[in-house]
């Protein structure tokens, strides 16, 4: 009998998990593969990593690196060097690594340099914005991946412009919708958002962590004003990320907004939790890449507060509009008005974590 394959499952910051959740049980049910978690610690908080891992049904990771926080080269050095002394110990037949976030640049490299093969879901999104850590993520992690999976044909396009021969990548849609769809049922009977919702009464959704918002006194300043304006429109409910929650506070702009009785501030939410929210919502404003793309998938109206977006299918076909701070109220006037015209993007169908294991079988010729 053939030797299983080891698979490693690269999980390192809250944007990961819903992405490795599908996967790994898709995985998990093929008999000729041993897939094995590896968490790089990046995010470590229980409500940033730990409810997450229990919403989707995942085991406690094999691997766990413990790296946590740090500036960019220490958080990316930190994962090479432990990730090398797992890859000479136990060398997986493939890494897979997801997204954007600097452990997927940081395995992606140890794998590389030790001659380990690497395959990227979610690969071929550019902003085209190089001050963006994310965008360095992806461009280092697509060059030097073996198999590139992507979700949509622009992001097809990109690797093909960069030189990324045709036959590295695959189309195989979207598989945040298969988290989705694979706990419909359970986010449906969640009953968290019914503590917003008033008899009909809509509520917004806001979701802001990204340094070019949040790292910036002035542009944070002006953010809180509009978000105090826009919850006199409709009530807003504001998850808070630890890197926005620890600005607001060394800021001193936490107390105005908590002030406010139409903003609700809450801890970071369980994905579960978070999604039942956004599923009973009536707007989302926000600058995180994930939820521009479930949106999408929803119809719900996204005002994406960031001057460019690595998923432009979302404007093209879907509910998300780029915004500046300064035109927030506007957007939020006009979409609350009316229905958006949108459609689902191609894959973008619950079933990706199939074409993926198809792809996997394919290529370790298993
Ligand atoms: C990271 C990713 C970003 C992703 C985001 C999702 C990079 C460059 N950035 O940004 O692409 O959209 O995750 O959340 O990889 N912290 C905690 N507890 C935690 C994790 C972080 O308190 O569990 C605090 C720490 O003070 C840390 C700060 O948040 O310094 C930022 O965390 P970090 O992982 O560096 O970046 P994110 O802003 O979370």
């Amino acid at each position: 009998m053939s030797k299983k394959k080891l698979i490693h499952l690269i999980a390192a910051a809250r944007p990961n998990f819903m992405k490795i959740g599908p996967l790994y049980h898709a995985l998990k049910k093929e008999k000729l593969v041993d897939p094995i978690i590896v968490h790089t610690g990046q995010h470590y908080d229980l409500n940033m990593s730990d409810v997450f891992f229990k919403d989707l049904n995942l085991p406690t990771p094999q691997i766990h690196l413990g790296i946590g926080s740090g500036t960019h080269a220490e958080q990316t050095g930190n994962v090479m060097i432990a990730y090398e002394k797992i890859l000479k110990i136990n060398r997986p037949d493939l890494v897979v690594v997801v997204g954007d976030v600097n452990s997927t640049m940081a395995t992606t490299l140890a794998a590389k340099k030790l001659d380990v093969m690497v395959a990227h879901l979610e690969a071929g999104l550019r902003s085209f914005d190089r001050t963006m850590p994310e965008e360095i993520n992806r461009l280092v992690t697509d060059s030097l991946a073996d198999l590139l999976w992507t979700h949509s044909y622009d992001a097809d396009q990109n690797l093909i412009r960069e030189g990324i021969p045709h036959s590295k990548i695959r189309m195989v849609g979207n598989i945040m919708i298969d988290s989705l769809e694979m706990l419909r049922s359970k986010i449906e009977n969640e009953t968290f958002s019914s503590r917003f919702k008033t008899k009909n009464k809509k509520y917004g959704i806001v979701t802001l962590h990204r340094p070019s918002n949040v790292d910036n006194i002035d542009n944070l300043h002006k953010i809180c004003d509009v978000l105090l304006n826009l919850s006199k429109m409709i009530s807003l409910v504001f998850p808070i990320h630890p890197r926005t929650l620890k600005r607001l506070k060394s800021n001193g702009f936490l107390s105005s907004l908590k002030n406010s009785q139409s903003l609700h501030l809450v801890e970071p939410l369980s994905y579960i939790r978070f999604m039942n929210l956004v599923y009973n919502s009536s707007l989302i404003l926000t600058d995180s890449g994930g939820l521009q793309e479930e949106t999408t998938y929803l119809g719900i109206p996204c005002l994406t507060m960031r001057p460019n977006t690595e998923r432009p299918i979302t404007v093209q076909q879907g509910t998300n509009r780029l915004c500046d701070v300064e035109n927030v109220i506007t957007y939020a006037e006009k979409y609350l008005k009316r229905i958006m015209n949108h459609s689902v993007p191609p894959l973008w169908d619950g079933h990706t974590s199939c074409r993926v294991l198809q792809s996997i079988k394919e290529f370790l010729c298993i």
